[in-house]
Order: C-alpha cells, then sequence, then structure tokens
C-alpha cells in the first residue's frame, strides 16, 4: 500500500526551552527565517507525502496560523509591491492540506502517535519529530519508503552518535543485513551508555504499517512514565521484523537551546549574505574576546 500521510508530534512542552516555549512552541522557532516545522513539512512534500497530520497540544496555534492564509499580509505585501515575499508567505499557505489533531494529555511520544490513528487509519505512515531536521543529500523519507516498499515492513532511521550522546536517544540492536539496512532485534529507550547494544541511535523518522496502533494501545508507561513510541515498536517486534535503516546525515536536535543554537550557526554559515560576516565575528571571539559569564 501506498505511504501518502505523515504524522507530526508537536504536542510537547518544551520544558528544555521554557520559558520560551511557554506560549511560542518550539517548532516555530526559526532557523534564521523559517520556522523549524517548515523545514519538516517541506521534506515530507519533497518526498511526496501531502497529507501532514500534526498532533498538537493547547499553545500551539501559531502553527496553524503559519501553514494557513493570511489574506491581511498577502494585502499588504501586495500594495507595497513586496513581491518575492509575498510569493514565499503565498508558498507556505499552500503548501499542504493540514489536519490539526489534539493530544489532550502530554502522555508521551507514543501517545501522540496513537491520538492519530483515527485520521491515518489502517495504512502505512510516517512519523516525523517536529523539532528534528534532518540534512542529507537524498530525502531519508523517499530512502525509507523505498525500503518500505521492497520489505512491506515498518522502517526507522538510525544514525551513530557518539558515545556520550547514547543516553539521549532511542538505540537499537540489529543485525546488518546489506549496505545501510539492518533488521531490528531489540530497541531500547535513553539507555545507559554501559547498557546500550550499539550506537546508532533513532533519529525522529519512523514508517510504521498501522500494526503499530495495536502496540501502542497496550503499551504501558516506560522511560520518564511516558507511554514511549520505542517500547510500541518492541512490541511490535514480537509479530512482524522491523528494519532500520542507517544515514549518514547531519541530524539538527532544535529542541535544546545547545542544538538550536548550533542548528541556527550551521544553516547561518551556508548562506552568503550571512556566512562572512558571521565568520568574521566567529574569529574575533575566539581569537581574543570570547565574552565572559556575565554575573549581573
Ligand atoms: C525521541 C525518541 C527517541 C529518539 C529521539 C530522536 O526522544 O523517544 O527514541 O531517539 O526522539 O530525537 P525525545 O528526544 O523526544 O525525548
Amino acid at each position: 500500500m501506498q505511504v501518502r500521510k505523515a504524522v507530526l508530534p508537536v504536542a510537547g512542552w518544551g520544558t528544555r526551552f521554557l520559558p520560551a516555549t511557554k506560549a511560542m512552541p518550539k517548532e516555530m522557532f526559526p532557523i534564521i527565517d523559517k520556522p523549524v516545522i517548515q523545514f519538516i513539512v517541506e521534506e515530507c512534500l519533497s518526498a511526496n507525502i501531502e497529507n501532514v497530520i500534526f498532533v498538537t497540544g493547547r499553545h500551539k496555534r501559531p502553527i496553524e496560523h503559519h501553514f494557513d492564509i493570511n489574506t491581511d499580509l498577502e494585502k499588504h505585501l501586495e500594495q507595497c509591491g513586496k513581491t518575492d515575499l509575498l510569493k514565499n508567505i503565498m508558498e507556505i499557505s499552500r503548501l499542504i492540506n493540514p489536519i490539526y489533531i489534539r493530544q489532550k494529555e502530554q502522555l508521551g511520544l507514543g501517545h501522540a502517535v496513537l491520538v492519530a490513528e483515527p485520521v491515518v487509519g489502517y495504512e502505512p505512515f510516517i512519523v516525523a519529530l517536529g523539532d528534528i531536521v534532518v540534512k542529507d543529500e537524498r530525502n531519508i523519507l523517499e530512502r525509507m519508503i523505498e525500503v518500505y516498499n521492497r520489505f512491506g515492513k515498518s522502517v526507522i532511521a538510525v544514525f551513530e552518535v557518539d558515545t556520550k550522546d547514547i543516553s539521549k536517544y532511542g538505540i537499537i540492536n540489529g543485525r546488518y543485513i546489506e549496505k545501510d539496512i539492518y533488521i531490528i532485534d531489540d530497541l531500547v529507550e535513553k539507555p545507559k551508555q554501559q547498557e546500550a547494544p550499539s550506537n546508532l541511535a533513532i533519529v525522529g523518522r519512523y514508517l510504521f504499517t498501522p500494526r503499530i496502533f495495536e502496540k501502542l494501545k497496550i503499551t504501558p508507561p516506560g522511560k520518564g512514565g511516558e507511554i514511549q513510541l520505542t517500547d510500541a515498536i518492541r512490541l511490535l517486534l514480537e509479530d512482524e521484523a522491523v528494519y532500520a535503516i542507517k544515514i549518514d546525515a547531519r541530524v539538527y536536535d532544535t529542541g535544546t537551546p545547545i542544538g538550536y543554537i548550533k542548528t541556527v550557526l550551521d544553516f547561518a554559515l551556508q548562506k552568503e549574505d550571512l556566512r562572512d560576516e558571521l565568520i568574521a565575528y566567529l574569529r574575533q571571539l575566539i581569537s581574543n574576546n570570547i565574552p565572559q559569564i556575565d554575573t549581573v
């Protein structure tokens, strides 16, 4: 069955970024001039996934506004003759036909995915986390869909992480099948470094058969008292194979202050109009002028 839908869980509190996330979703934080969530929507679109289902929460309305038509703004830009901006704004509003569904309680990532079941129905679907931006030569969702089309089973994107970072991720234990493809034997959510079965970490891009919903319904709370998607995948393994595809991409976790700062820096360094001035500034900082910690 063709993969047509993507679920983007964006309901989380963004506690690592409070108080900035009290009223503003972390998914709307800008990477220069484009909000994080737009990168993920564009990733879906370039893999031909047009049905984007956002699992949102109480304070996530700005995401809805972003993908909606803003006629006043369009009129204003037209009147000012700002045609480039107008084109850009119009494109964003017409990128997708979004569906918004509320996760009433924040019971964990697994629960957020389960909330989307009535909209997904009984078909394979993608889950793309709303704060992870992935940069690769080839669209990773497209590659995952290829693997799904071959095996007809769920596929999870993984990447190699430093051992010091293992406890931040879901980690798989997989058997190598062929270039970049593994069959998963087991997986564990945020293990201690010494207990991790490998250094292959779940990126935040998943392609599931609809059977995952059955498993999510019986997944007990796990790490942090939350219903973990990783635990549901473990249960899925009892019934059917799950594949992993190892990607060699740059993975940006914009959901933490340091991850966000690195992302913005990296993207800014790739922008012609910002690059030179930024490099000069960084050089200056490093050579003689790193500001002291302000104690006032
Ligand atoms: C989630 C998943 C984890 C995955 C990670 C990727 O964790 O539970 O398995 O490795 O995303 O970013 P979170 O970072 O949302 O706590």
